[in-house]
């Protein structure tokens, strides 16, 4: 079915289209439109025209297009999760959960456009100070650019356009060239609202083209990336003096010390490590056990692990499902060999069986092999034996990413010291790393991101703080 790009509240169409294929089926699912430079140029342009009508709209009219945003995901949530298990190959018990999540993260937007106030300053706490009064407001940032992956092609574009709504900006979404069918869903629910013509708008395809178009662009006040660290490095070194947020790739790591009861932790570990083939930023990749219960916890994890369904991700009993693209598995099979060449060991996986990379675990693994010092984003996670919590903070440490870590531990000493010193922008104490709820400030520090996520902070990173100060004398 051919598609049309979203410009300005029209659909239109390009001269160039390129087929879109399931990554389980690889059957062809649509044609989508790739934009030209030109068409980049007019959604610019459209999103510049209507700042200002985005930018006068009151909070209550804010508020009503998200809460109206969150009436229609609740309306079509089905069909808005089925989109997300064809075209991003995610088992649709998952994709249902993103859709749940979509939701709240609108709900979460529309509350905190109620919430967007400035400060009073206490002008008279400077010697000069006296006889003034300052306060700040909050104001739209003007045009955002929000270019998002294909792992979560709901949830992670709703982190972006929601705030930018609740803010007062205008938009130009786009999404990952693997997962445009979700974005242009969006842009029909959109349709549907009350927001301003020209303040949403949607691309899809042209690569690199686009991407430089808006980064180039002087019209674009924001950049909003969420994808690979190279990417997204090059984004902010040619951004000039737009505001970039960034947020990137991790490897996270977990921590299990003695004394834990593992029965509660296992099933946590499944989840967090295979959740969508493992290709989540906070995707568990790195776990290390106190040696007392090492043998146990790989054991058990082992054996819950054999137990995930593969299958199509259109089938509810689905837990694993095809990787986005055929290459990622060769590149993921890779990592996982050269690991074994020198000195891992494979408790589980590590081949295909149709187009399903089986869950992988791996043992003793050195912290210079790719699948523990780079991003896998692949069912593959590593299990290491430590003989003391600073030992694994020290290998946590290790790395150039910090997103979030996680420790389970019942000493409270231990859950403070740990959380004091891991480089990681969120710690996570007794659950995994991969746990996140959508108000929460989400981002990294080192090459996993700069800025950060969770509604209400999204829209701080959009928005200018002005002062006004008066003269009262
Ligand atoms: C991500 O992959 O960065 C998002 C993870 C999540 O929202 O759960």
């Amino acid at each position: 079915m051919k598609k049309h790009l979203y410009i300005n509240g029209q659909w239109e169409s390009t001269a160039n289209y390129a087929s879109l294929y399931a990554p389980y089926s690889q059957q062809k699912i649509a044609e989508i439109p790739q934009a030209s430079q030109e068409v980049v140029q007019k959604a610019i342009h459209a999103a510049y025209k209507a700042k200002e009508a985005a930018a006068n709209t009151t909070a209550y009219e804010r508020a009503q297009v998200l809460e109206q945003l969150v009436q229609l995901f609740v309306q079509h949530k089905e069909k808005a999760a089925r989109i997300i298990a064809l075209e991003a190959g995610k088992p649709l018990k998952y994709a249902l959960l993103e859709i749940e999540r979509t939701i709240e993260t609108y709900k979460f937007a529309a509350e905190e456009a109620k919430r967007l106030v400035g400060e009073i300053v206490p002008m008279d706490a400077a010697k000069n100070g006296h006889n003034r009064f300052g306060y700040t407001l909050e104001q739209p940032i003007g045009v955002v650019a929000a270019i998002t992956p294909f792992n979560f092609p709901q949830n992670l574009v709703a982190h972006k356009v929601g705030p930018a709504i609740a803010a007062g900006n205008t938009i130009i979404l786009k999404p990952a060239s693997q997962t445009p069918l979700s974005a242009l869903f969006l842009a029909e629910l959109m349709e549907q609202t009350s927001l301003p013509k020209g303040a949403f708008n949607v691309i899809t395809g042209g690569g690199k083209l686009v991407g430089d178009v808006l980064v180039e662009s002087d019209q674009i006040n924001m950049i909003t990336f969420t994808g690979s660290p190279a990417v997204g490095m090059d984004i902010r070194n040619r951004a000039g003096l737009k505001k970039v947020t960034l947020e990137l790739g991790s490897n996270a790591g977990l921590l299990i010390d003695k004394q834990v009861n593992l029965d509660e932790i296992v099933s946590k570990c499944v989840v967090g490590a295979f959740s969508n083939q493992g290709q989540v930023c906070i995707s568990l990749q790195r776990i290390y056990v106190m040696d007392t219960l090492y043998d146990e916890f790989l054991a058990k994890f082992v054996a819950q692990t054999e137990r995930l369904v593969l299958g199509d991700p259109l089938e509810m009993t689905t837990d694993i499902s095809a990787l986005i693209h055929a290459n990622e598995e060769l590149r993921a099979l890779d990592w996982i060999n050269e690991a074994l060449a020198n000195g891992a060991e494979l408790a589980t996986g590590g081949k295909l069986q149709n187009r399903i990379l089986l869950p992988t675990i791996l043992t003793n693994v050195a912290d210079h092999l790719k699948v523990s010092c780079q991003e896998v984003f692949a069912p593959i996670v590593i299990v290491n034996r430590i003989t003391s919590i600073q030992e694994g903070i020290e290998a946590i440490n290790q790395s150039q990413y910090g997103l979030q870590a996680g420790i389970f531990t019942n000493d409270i000493q231990t859950a403070f010291m740990t959380s004091k010193a891991l480089e990681v922008g969120g710690v996570i104490i007794n659950d995994i790393p991969t746990y996140r709820v959508d108000q929460m400030p989400y981002g990294g520090v080192k090459e996993s991101g700069t800025g950060k996520e969770g509604i209400k902070y999204a829209i701080h990173e959009m928005t200018e703080t002005k002062l006004i100060v008066w003269n009262q004398s």
